[in-house]
């Protein structure tokens, strides 16, 4: 938490409020329109600036004082109403949980060493979280997010403030529901600035724009998921992809649900990727303009030019596009990755990149996408992906590990007699599914509440096999159990995460809470103890929270366990996170005085 005293956050408060819609405007010029939409301090500031002169000089000149000795942290404050709005879209309407009525939800903009306050107040009828995708939330559990993890859901008619401090972070990340699969439609992106004074480490844009996938069902989402679960099979996949809440004019009654961005001759576009997609790996290509990659998952990159980008579900990706092209309207259009016979929404969503003055008249050309299957393409990206490491933003990739952990990733089946098959489908790690407690496991960890969880998570499969050898279907034993791995305070880890055959192979994207982790190696296959690790990247690997286990392979990461607390980790693909692909890491205080978990905030939902 930031050293401020009382009266310090008043005053940056007021501050903060009456400044707010000017700091939009100079980060987002490009959207000025949608900025003041967005400013969710509107009513707040203007019953500011309906004070009077002589109190706001005050109140400066206070603060000033106040503020002196303290860093220059302000403080940027959110009302997130969770209600139900009336969307129609591929010519079905029907009621979708939102935030404010928007889809997707409104930016949080803040800027690094900022505190942000967001308060949720749920009017749905469905009980909600909301989790800051790739925030740390050093030593602050509580303001995570996903429900029965770090807090009991927020109730229907109830309210909760997530207050998080934004340090040494950067860049592009997303906020999302993290209960159910209401994540669907309650989806935003968060934009970190650098520090005051402290410039991109690529060449400044003219303008930025937020690009959010999604995936459209025509039904409800909730029924469509239940539906699923009941039967014990996978739910119907979604009828569309999304690029900003719209499909597109490939889609029908969409040629109004197509999102378009201007773009003037010779100026350069900083665009935040972000996949809020439930289930698909995304490829996305602008036809005639390539990309210069900066950033992903708010670590800057080496910057590299590339046609096409790939993005898991979790993941963000920070580019730089020239409108350098002769000026016309090119479509930008994403479609799944998928490298093994797994039925998926396969359908390109689009939107138009359009160069002012262009009439609408004008039919935009498609840009060439990698091939729904292209492994190839999928490994030399990634492969692409490296820290900037500079002086600045050094890569620190923990060197010598502490603790060594190997986790086998599993789909298995589980009897059920009142599904269609006599068996449902689940997902399992080390061949143990997780099983949701009904209270938070950060309490239970903080109050020393016994008999919510275990920490007996082996640190490796009970007994190696030939993980990626022929599909293994028979006896897989699979267990079930909330159980999480202990982890030394500011010791170093290494988490091989190895697909295997448990019924077919197929890629998942990782994700940890709490932490970035360096991607030190990844290969197909299996891994090989003895081999692999003289192979890995220990000078320059990506930094960031959403890793994609390739399919039939193996991902190893680092880190170091600094940030205390109950931290989710999990495949980002729902439906595999509803089957049990999922875990946690309770990562213990440290013997210092501000190395241990934060007491929790008073409005804490109950469960
Ligand atoms: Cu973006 Cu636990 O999720």
């Amino acid at each position: 938490m930031p050293s401020l005293h009382p009266p310090c956050i008043f005053i940056l408060e007021k501050l903060q409020l009456s400044s707010h819609s000017h700091s939009t405007d100079i980060f987002h010029k490009g959207k000025k329109r949608k900025g003041k939409k967005t400013a969710f301090g509107s009513t707040d500031m203007m019953s500011i600036r309906r004070r009077n002169l002589f109190s706001r000089i005050t109140l400066l000149l206070f603060g000033f004082l106040a503020c002196f000795t303290s860093s220059e942290a302000a403080i940027k404050k959110y009302q997130f109403y969770i209600q139900v709005k009336n969307v129609s879209r591929l010519c079905h309407a029907k009621p979708i949980v939102t935030v404010n009525g928007m889809y997707p939800g409104p930016t949080i903009y803040a800027r690094e060493g900022d505190r942000v306050l967001v308060n949720v107040t749920n009017h749905a009828q469905y009980n909600m979280t909301i989790h800051w995708h790739g925030l740390k939330q050093y030593r602050n559990g509580w303001a995570d997010g996903p429900a029965y993890i770090t807090q009991c859901p927020i109730q229907t008619g109830n309210s909760y403030t997530y207050d998080f401090n934004v340090t040494g972070q950067r860049g592009t990340l997303w906020w999302h529901a993290h209960i159910l699969w209401l994540r669907a439609t309650v989806y935003g992106a968060i934009v970190i600035m650098p520090k005051q004074g402290t410039p991109f480490p690529f060449p400044q844009p003219d303008r930025e724009q937020t690009i959010l996938f999604g995936e459209w069902w025509n039904s409800d989402v909730e029924e469509v998921e239940k539906q699923g679960n009941q039967m014990g099979l996978p739910p119907n996949m979604s009828d569309a992809h999304t690029i900003n809440g719209k499909p597109g004019p490939l889609f029908p009654c969409s040629e109004k649900h197509t999102f378009a961005m201007e773009v003037e001759l010779g100026k350069t576009y900083l665009l935040r990727i972000i996949n809020a997609a439930l289930n698909d790996e995304l490829f996305f290509a602008i036809a005639g303009h390539s990309m210069t990659v900066v950033e992903v998952d708010a670590v800057y990159t080496k910057p590299f030019t590339t046609e096409a980008i790939l993005i898991t579900p979790g993941q963000t990706t920070t580019v730089l596009v020239q409108a350098n092209r002769v000026p016309g309207r090119y479509f930008m259009a994403t479609r799944p990755f998928i490298d093994v016979p797994i039925p998926v929404d396969n359908k390109t969503a689009t939107a138009i990149l359009q160069y002012k003055g262009i009439p609408n008249t004008v039919m935009p050309a498609l840009p060439q996408l990698p091939a729904p299957n292209d492994t190839a393409f999928a490994l030399s990206y990634n492969q692409k992906l490296r820290s900037l490491n500079s002086p600045q933003f050094p890569a620190n990739v923990p060197l010598k590990v502490d603790r060594k952990l190997f986790y086998t990733i599993g789909l298995g089946k589980d009897s059920c007699p009142t599904c269609i098959n006599g068996t449902r489908l689940l997902a399992s790690l080390n061949n143990i599914s997780f099983v949701m407690p009904k209270v938070g496991l950060l309490q239970a960890h903080y109050f020393n509440t016994k008999g919510v969880f275990t920490t007996d998570f082996p640190d490796k499969p009970p007994t190696p096999f030939n993980y990626t050898g022929a599909p293994l279907t028979a006896n897989l034993k699979t267990s079930q159990g909330t159980r999480v791995s202990k982890i030394a305070f500011n010791s170093t880890v290494e988490l091989v995460l190895q697909d295997t055959n448990l019924l077919t192979v197929e890629s998942h994207p990782f994700h940890l809470h709490g932490y970035n982790f360096f991607v030190v190696g990844t290969g197909v296959g299996n891994f090989d103890p003895a081999k692999d690790p003289a192979k890995y990247n220990l000078a320059d690997p990506v930094e960031r929270n959403t890793v994609g286990v390739p399919t039939g392979g193996w991902t190893a990461i680092r880190f170091r366990a600094d940030n205390p607390g109950v931290w989710f980790m999990h495949c980002h693909l729902e439906l595999h996170t509803g089957w049990g692909l999922k875990t946690a890491f309770v990562v213990e205080d440290g013997p210092g005085p501000d190395q241990a978990v934060l007491p929790p905030p008073s409005d804490l939902p109950p469960c």
